[in-house]
């Protein structure tokens, strides 16, 4: 601490300091506390050239850097634009229990044994899906709170077991009135915290995503959409395609790369294949277009349809062409995980660009192949689309749900859809997923029990507070968006938690647990 007066400097003013343009003549110095040899830095210059680890682990040394206290403060904004927002909509913030029965979201939950129950436990929510629309039956049109979800899955670049969301419901509402809302809420917290108008907000239904840009969250700041070539690729003896094409479900789609020709080198373009690979496709074959035609990788095989497939793809001299083939399930997500790599490869992805969209008209439900059995495609309380009913019962398959998905430059940053609220047809849905009635009974009757009672027509969303951050600030780590986040797993660094839990708590709670020999590192 130190006392004195202000001057302005005489000279050598420091641009680069706030206070680079005074001085402090002291009268009085005094030291508050001592410091040990700080292990970092906290210079805004550091952060890439220290480990994680390191970091995670002098967190609050970490935090005091420039660049997290901006975080920290585009946080604290989201959470205030968002509250405020919500509040002049009518919504009223209520909180929702931690320790309650399981609410599914599609993960494992984490268990709290109870010490007065001997036997019994509770689940952490994996979200307060249940609570809200419980809240809506409860009379409460209009719901809102920035809470935290856990679920027990493994960490990844934007996914954290602990993560925090702004959750809405809202009673008597359309799937339209939802997207209108929320919408808003987007335009305004983009415009406030970066003064960028997103415009009018585009709806894609799924399907339409899949086929054009092989993501249920496509990244539209780049255009690079897919083309449907199976007609000219059955004319050519490619065996790739007229194998993949001989199964009726089979397609052959392509996706120009504009200057990929000379910017992709062969290995770059070969390396496409082990991207789809990762997800089950066969391979990406490609080729060069030149002034002589297709060349190098399959070019020889497009000689019969050059003339038009070259017309199909708009493609000039100096593109490449990708390909990907099979059943749609497999070939669309991985040629879109390609298309991605081969925006960032040639810097395609525009700097300061926004794309929002809505994308809709999500299946119902997922086949489970080694489960053999129908899984949800979001959750089990999602409604059918309202002309999808009589599809619950002949083909489920083919049912479409009211979901919904905000995405934001590629990131699905928010979810949610109507909800059942009769209980028949809530009946109907656990059926299809196999939960008989008395497992639905014990799991969710007092859910059951309340759509009995009145429950209105309602709908609501959840925005990932961490992702948005992620996107206001520009990183791809979700632990720069969190002051304490858990490493891959699922470790706290700093205070070293999961700890050894004490033997006496144990005992207490009648439990005793196995310890694997080799203790899992951080
Ligand atoms: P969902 O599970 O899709 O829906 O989650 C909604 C949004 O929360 C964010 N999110 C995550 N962020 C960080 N780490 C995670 N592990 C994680 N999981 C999800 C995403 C996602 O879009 N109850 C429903 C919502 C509803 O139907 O109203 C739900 O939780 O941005």
């Amino acid at each position: 601490s130190v006392t004195g007066p202000v001057r302005p400097r005489d000279g050598g003013v420091n641009e680069r300091l706030p206070t680079g343009a005074i001085e402090i003549m002291a009268t009085s110095l005094e030291v508050l506390n001592r410091t040990e040899t700080p292990p970092i830095l906290p210079d805004e210059h550091e952060a890439d050239r220290i480990a994680e680890e390191i970091r995670l682990r002098y967190r609050y040394i970490d935090l005091r850097r420039p660049d997290m206290q901006a975080m920290l403060r585009v946080r604290h904004q989201v959470a205030q634009v968002a509250r405020t927002w919500f509040h002049d909509y009518g919504f009223l913030e209520i909180e929702t229990p931690l320790l309650i029965k399981t609410t599914p979201e599609g993960a494992r939950d984490f268990i709290v044994p109870s010490r007065v129950q001997p036997g019994h436990g509770y689940a952490l929510p994996q979200s307060p899906q249940i609570f809200k629309q419980i809240l809506m039956v409860a009379g409460c049109d209009r719901y809102m709170q920035i809470c935290k979800c856990l679920r027990d899955e493994d960490p990844r670049a934007d996914r954290q077991a602990e993560f925090t969301q702004i959750d809405l419901e809202m009673s008597f509402v359309t799937r339209e009135e939802v997207l209108e809302v929320m919408g808003g809420f987007v335009r305004t917290l983009l415009q406030e915290m970066k003064g960028v108008d997103i415009g009018p907000i585009p709806t894609v239904s799924w399907h339409e995503a899949m086929t054009t840009w092989g993501s249920d969250k496509p990244d539209l700041r780049y255009d690079l959409p897919f083309v449907d070539v199976a007609d000219l690729a059955r004319e050519t003896d490619f065996r790739v395609f007229t194998e993949a094409l001989a199964d009726e479900t089979g397609v052959v789609r392509a996706l120009r790369v504009p200057g990929g020709g000379e910017a992709l080198s062969r290995k770059v373009l070969d390396g496409y294949s082990d991207v789809a690979r990762t997800l089950g496709a066969g391979g990406v074959p490609w080729a060069k277009y030149t002034d002589e035609g297709f060349q190098a990788g399959v070019g020889r095989f497009l000689e019969p349809v050059a003339e038009a497939l070259a017309a199909r793809l708009g493609i000039e001299p100096g593109d490449a062409v990708l390909f990907t083939v099979g059943p749609p399930r497999v070939a669309l997500p991985a040629l879109g995980e390609v298309r991605t790599r081969v925006a960032h490869d040639l810097g395609l992805v525009p700097d300061d660009a926004w794309s929002c969209l809505w994308v809709i008209d999500f299946p119902m439900f997922e086949w489970d192949e080694a489960a053999q059995r129908w899984t949800p495609g979001h959750h089990p309380f999602v409604l059918p689309r309202e002309d999808q009913l009589d599809r619950l019962q002949t083909d489920p398959g083919a049912c479409l749900s009211s979901s919904y998905d905000f995405v934001i430059n590629g990131c699905e940053t928010a979810s949610g859809s109507l909800r059942i609220h009769r209980r028949d047809i809530q009946r109907q849905v656990f059926d299809i997923l196999g939960l008989g009635e008395a497992e639905a009974q014990e799991k969710f009757g007092f859910l059951l029990e309340a759509l009995q009672h009145g429950a209105p027509p309602h709908g609501g969303i959840a925005f990932g507070l961490d992702r948005l951050v992620m996107l206001l600030t520009g990183t791809d780590n979700i632990r720069d968006v969190i002051a304490f986040p858990k490493t891959q797993t699922g470790a706290d660094l700093m205070t070293g938690a999961p700890g050894i839990i004490d033997p006496e708590q144990l005992q207490e709670l009648g439990l005793r647990l196995e310890v694997p020999e080799t203790a899992p590192t951080s």
